[in-house]
């Protein structure tokens, strides 16, 4: 959950280079950053607690052609500058990046203190330089004593380092991502995502897990880890451009995100017929069909056991992935996972997968990241073609992800063209419903209960997993306490949080579970609950309603909607930014 980034090349403003494509990791943490350039004095490393976005590239001009940088979200450590990376050894040779967490830190700690080692942080990362430093009293070859130190970590890490008599940059990488940018006229860089460096090239290599890669600038050799053996690694050009990765008109990312849900959807729906009506038939032939994902993408897989169950009459399971290891006695050869992330990088879905595949059983990756460890390690891999999504909070890949699954339920039920009849309406009427006006009346609601404390959400059907993301979504933005429940569980234990004028967001379709839901809502309104309702019919006992298109089938995508839009505005109306909110990052790389 840190961002990355080292360059190596023609260029002599490495250190400006590295500083901006560090700014469009951002999302990937902020609690400090830092830089180190080599430059003819030697390494310069500069570091601070702090968001990069307020760093002034400008300062690193001096001439340098080989840099790296780094953008944290502190796991061993706190936020301090010491512990800001990059981090170096003792007499400030070896200069190292570091993402992901190195388990077996605190042994690796007291032997080299043994040998005279000197730490000046409480980070795990700090031990890397100074293994390397000690790798290299036996070598002075550097990318050899790069090797030999990664091989002692345990855990998941991402690490990218330099030498001040080496014109090298050396990266590994075991569980946490590392892509390579390959500049033609520029040289290399070595990056935790593409945004890094997508405003100087498209051309991307994929380091994969047990491997290394060392470059010159000139060229680069890519090797496994352990046996130290080349490995061929082909160029590819990856499609999503600078451009997609700006904020344009919009203040956030996170109102940009949730707008381009106009096109986004119908991007997902516009799959290869023929792949979705195969991997519908492989979950028709699997012995058990498991969905797995995290956070907001766990909400799509605990929406499509609704589909599966409502539209296809087919059994599928949800399992969290940092639970689903517990359900491994289940798992057979024949049986299918399939896994649901925006990123393609999310530590428990990894494991997840790594347990499926313990036991011979197929892995199915729906995600939103081309060229993700998700998406390379899975048997089968369909893009939801959202494009980047750099507002932590997720708000397009999540409907994208829901209509893949939907489409893929309407497959199994043998009516994939009705499925894509009705996802592309569903997708016309949100491009409709996303007008000026709309957004204005929401932003209005979210004046109306900005100060409140406690707000519950409460869905039936579909809509239960959407009360859920509801919670996620406006906890995570607003930092508000959203709690959502399934409407028919209010009375076991929840109807006691209500109080006179305690907001409650109802979500409702105008299908067979409409008056369940609405009874619910009368049973908050008679103990004081403000109603707001999200349904495509009004009713009395709503105190606000948010009237969203009938989209039958489909109505989760629609409703979860303008929740996303009351979510924004309750962030922005409280001072807080949307799209970097305290203690979260985009992509949870780490367990
Ligand atoms: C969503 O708004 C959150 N930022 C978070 O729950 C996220 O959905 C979760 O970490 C999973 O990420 P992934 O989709 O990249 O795997």
């Amino acid at each position: 959950m840190c961002g990355i980034i080292g360059y190596i090349g023609r260029r002599t403003d490495a250190g400006f280079l590295v500083i901006e494509g560090l700014k469009h990791l951002e999302y990937r943490g902020y609690d400090s950053w830092g830089v180190a350039c080599k430059t003819e004095k030697g390494i310069e490393v500069t570091k601070d607690i702090g968001r990069i976005s307020g760093v002034d590239a400008k300062r690193f001009l001096a001439p340098c052609s080989l840099a790296v940088a780094h953008t944290r979200w502190a796991t061993h450590g706190g936020v301090t500058q010491e512990n800001a990376h990059p981090h170096t050894c003792c007499d400030g040779s070896v200069v190292v990046v570091h993402n992901g967490i190195i388990e077996n830190y605190e042994c690796l700690r007291d032997e080299l203190k043994q040998k005279g080692h000197t730490f000046r942080s409480t980070t795990d990362s700090e031990v890397v330089p100074h293994l390397i430093e000690e790798e290299m009293k036996g070598t002075k070859d550097f990318a050899a004593a790069v090797r030999k130190a990664c091989l002692k970590f345990e855990g998941r890490f991402a690490v990218v380092a330099m030498h001040k008599d080496s014109r090298m940059l050396v990266a590994a990488r075991t569980g946490s991502p590392l892509i390579i940018g390959v500049s033609k006229n520029d040289g290399y860089f070595i990056a935790s995502d593409t945004p890094a460096f997508h405003e100087s090239t498209a051309t991307v290599q994929y380091l994969d897990d047990g491997e290394m890669v060392v470059t010159d600038g000139n060229s680069i050799i890519f090797s496994d880890l352990v046996t130290s053996l080349e490995r061929r690694k082909r160029e590819i050009e990856i499609t999503w451009g600078a451009a997609q990765s700006k904020k344009g008109k919009y203040e956030h990312f996170m109102m940009k995100e949730i707008m381009e849900q106009k096109d986004s959807i119908a991007r997902a729906v516009n799959q290869d017929e023929a792949a979705i009506q195969t991997l519908a038939e492989a979950i028709r032939d699997a012995q058990g069909t498991f969905l797995c994902g995290c956070g907001t993408a766990a909400k799509a897989c605990m929406a499509a056991e609704y589909f599966f169950s409502v539209i296809a009459g087919h059994h599928v399971n949800f399992a969290p992935a940092s639970e689903f290891k517990l359900f491994h006695r289940f798992l057979k050869p024949e049986s299918l996972l399939i896994v649901v992330s925006q990123s393609g990088e999310t530590a428990d879905v990894l494991e997840a997968m790594k347990v499926a595949k313990s036991k011979g059983s197929k892995v199915l990756a729906i995600v939103n990241s081309e060229g993700s460890t998700i998406a390379r390690e899975a048997d089968y891999t369909l893009q939801i073609n959202a494009g980047p999504e750099r507002a932590v909070a997720s708000t397009k890949a999540l409907t994208g992800q829901m209509a893949v699954l939907m489409l893929i339920a309407y497959a199994l039920l043998g009516k994939l063209q009705k499925g894509r009849t009705r996802l592309l309406e569903t997708a016309a009427a949100i491009n409709d419903m996303l007008n000026p006006r709309y957004i204005d009346f929401i932003e209005g609601i979210a004046e109306k209960i900005k100060a409140d404390k406690d707000l519950y959400i409460i869905g039936k059907s579909w809509n239960f997993p959407m009360a859920l993301e509801s919670a996620i979504k406006i906890q995570e933005v607003s930092y508000i306490h959203a709690e959502g429940f399934a409407g028919g569980e209010l009375k076991h234990g929840p109807i006691a949080l209500i109080d006179t004028g305690t907001p409650c967001i109802v979500l409702a379709g105008n299908d067979e579970v409409r008056t369940d839901i609405l009874s619910n809502a009368i049973e908050l309104k008679a103990r004081g609950g403000f109603i707001i309702g999200v349904s495509p019919v009004r009713h009395d006992v709503f105190d606000e309603w948010i009237k969203v298109p009938d989209t039958d089938t489909a109505q989760a995508i629609v409703n979860i909607i303008p929740i996303q839009v009351l979510a924004y505005f309750l962030a922005v109306k409280r001072g807080k930014d949307p799209d970097m909110p305290r203690n979260l990052a985009k992509s949870v790389t780490v367990k």
